[in-house]
């Protein structure tokens, strides 16, 4: 699932990256989630919490973030 559309970012991005010990700073210096628009930063920061053991994800669904008729980034 892509949760950072701006930058093409996906769900498996922000695991791996989490996992291997990286921060959400350097995550987004690495892949530029939430550096944009800014939509996917809640999604990207829970996503990224539960990854590193911080409890269950509690991300609303994409469209939440990026209405069908939202203008792209
Ligand atoms: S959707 Fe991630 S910065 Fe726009």
């Amino acid at each position: 699932m892509i949760v950072c559309i701006c930058h093409r970012v996906s769900d498996r991005i922000i695991r791996d990256a989490a996992q291997q010990g990286a921060s959400f700073e350097e995550l987004q210096a690495m892949h530029g989630v939430a550096t944009r628009c800014g939509r996917c930063e809640s999604c990207a920061r829970a996503l990224w919490s539960s990854s590193r053991g911080g409890g269950p994800m509690t991300c609303p669904p994409m469209q939440a973030h990026h209405p069908p008729f939202a203008m792209p980034c």
